[in-house]
């Protein structure tokens, strides 16, 4: 876990978390405590499945091997109390509270890598190195 910043109301922190592809090598990511998986693959020009990102569509499902977290509000038809307790979770709604292992099912191509992340009208994707 790494410091990031203190605001009036205490610190902000950074954790790491580790996602896992089908056939890859795993990716690290920096989450802050008040972001979601999802926004932080953004921020570090990372584009990982998602959808509606408001936790109704289920496209970024994940499996949580470890750590704590936060979900935020989703539907219930996307996520059952049971895949939850059995660890699923919608990653566009997941705030990390610790550092974690987050396992992905779909294969490591999925993932895009954004370049030129500066103007939104210059995005360009391309493969994983
Ligand atoms: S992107 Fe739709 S539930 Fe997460």
């Amino acid at each position: 876990m790494s410091h990031l910043n203190q605001s009036g109301n205490g610190r902000l922190h950074e954790y790491q978390v580790q996602l896992t592809f089908f056939g890859a090598e795993p990716i690290q990511l920096r989450c802050r405590e008040d972001e979601d998986i999802i926004s932080a693959g953004l921020r570090q020009g990372l584009l990982l499945a998602s959808d509606c990102r408001q936790g109704i569509c289920g496209a970024c499902l994940g499996f949580l091997e470890e750590g704590q977290s936060t979900l935020l509000k989703y539907s219930p038809y996307v996520l059952s109390d049971r895949d939850k307790e059995d660890g699923w979770v919608l990653t566009c709604r997941l705030r990390p509270k610790s550092d974690l292992r987050l396992d992905f099912e779909y294969s490591a191509d999925r993932v895009a890598y954004l370049e030129h992340w500066q103007n939104a009208s210059d995005v360009t994707l391309r493969g994983k190195p």
